[in-house]
């Protein structure tokens, strides 16, 4: 019996990947390549010391997934694939909703059609919107997203809850992620944005390599202590462990289960700042600048219910976080290799 990992070669599929293994589960990999190299498939055999299945293929091509559940034993899913930018999400929304929703619904036809009905879904805290007041708990109610990425994710829930509520066979777990950073402690696994980084972490560590000048700071003047927004990063290895938990839980009983993935600490744009200079030893220039459109000021968990149901917490904290990122980046200053 085998978890297919879709996404499975990108930044937290394959630190998945790893602890999935480690834990002695068999995976199957499909992934498209579109925002990740090969070489991840290498480093994650590599770090594991042994080999598992890996398809190229596109979600979307329901002949080709369909061709993967025939050749392996799968069992349950564990659904990284999508595409993740907001910025990008605003001015291509048709490629947002084609490559997340439809990939999403090709998927889980192709699932049902082979009698594969458990599947762990990538959501995001973005579902929360900009209504709800942290520490943010499951119970809230979801919805006032304020971009097409973030609306793929909060139409998936609803299409997977739907799922559910038809057909008491399915078992399906939305992990709510907060902001994942970090990366494996050898240094060989990491994130490797596209571009110029439009998150705060892989945005610090090129400017600590010398790739980017200075930090733009997105405003100062929110209602914060000290004016810069306050997140609930978490270790990408920690959030990984939480993966394993959720398969475990939807291997045990059917029906529809949510999670918080987070610390339940927020730290401030400058907290991590002055974190990650402690952790590596380099000075972070940054500059105050105006508001990032749509940033909340404060976006955090209350992970207990994962404690409760999943026996989950984060055990990594901000220096390690930072301390992971950084030998993440110092080795391998260009990312994977083509
Ligand atoms: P990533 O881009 O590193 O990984 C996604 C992987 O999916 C990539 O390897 C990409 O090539 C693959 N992929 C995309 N579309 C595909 C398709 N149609 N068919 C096959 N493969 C496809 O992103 P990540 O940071 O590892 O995120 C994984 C998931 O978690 C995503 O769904 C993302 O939206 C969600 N998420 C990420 C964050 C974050 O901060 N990284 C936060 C919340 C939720
Ligand atoms: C962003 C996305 C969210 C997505 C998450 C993880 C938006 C509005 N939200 O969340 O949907 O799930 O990434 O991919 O884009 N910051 C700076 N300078 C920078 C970069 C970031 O000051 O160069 C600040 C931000 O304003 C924020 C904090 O750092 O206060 C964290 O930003 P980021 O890493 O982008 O995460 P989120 O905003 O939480």
């Amino acid at each position: 019996m085998a978890i297919l990992v879709t996404g499975g070669l990108g930044y937290i599929g394959s630190h998945t990947c790893v602890e999935l293994m480690n834990a002695g589960r068999d995976i199957v990999v499909v992934d498209n390549l579109y925002n990740c190299k090969k070489s991840s498939y290498d480093r994650i055999k590599a770090l594991v010391g042994r080999d598992f299945k890996f398809y190229e293929c596109d979600i979307r091509d329901a002949k080709g997934l369909a061709k993967i559940f025939e050749n392996e034993d799968i069992d349950s899913v564990i659904h990284f694939a999508g595409l993740k930018s907001v910025p990008e999400s605003v001015r291509e929304p048709l490629k947002y909703f084609d490559n997340n929703i439809n990939g999403t619904l090709v998927l889980l036809d192709v699932m049902r059609n082979h009698g594969c009905k458990k599947i762990v879904f990538s959501s995001s805290a973005t579902v929360y919107g900009i209504n709800n007041v942290s520490p943010l708990t499951e119970d809230m109610e979801v919805g006032g997203v304020t971009n097409p990425y973030g609306r793929t994710k909060y139409m998936i829930e609803c299409i997977l809850k739907d799922l559910c509520t038809s057909d008491e066979e399915w078992s399906v777990c939305l992990l709510r992620y907060f902001n994942p950073i970090g990366a494996h402690k050898s240094g060989t696994m990491g994130e490797e944005p596209n571009g110029i980084p439009a998150n705060l972490m892989p945005y610090i560590t090129q400017v600590a390599i010398g790739k980017l000048e200075y930090l733009n700071v997105n405003g100062s003047d929110f209602d914060t202590p000290d004016g810069t927004g306050v997140r609930d990063y978490i270790h990408v290895v920690d959030l990984s462990i939480g993966h394993l938990k959720a398969v475990d839980k939807i291997e045990g009983e059917n029906g529809l289960f949510i999670y918080n993935l987070g610390t339940g600490v927020g730290y401030s744009v400058l907290d991590v700042v002055n974190a990650f200079e402690k952790a590596s030893g380099v000075k972070i220039p940054y500059k105050i600048g105006p508001r990032r459109a749509g940033d909340v000021a404060t976006c955090y968990s209350n992970s207990s219910k994962a404690f409760k149901e999943l026996g989950w917490k984060a055990e990594r904290g901000i220096e390690e976080m930072c301390e992971d990122s950084w030998r993440w980046q110092k080795q391998n200053p260009n990312g994977y290799p083509d």
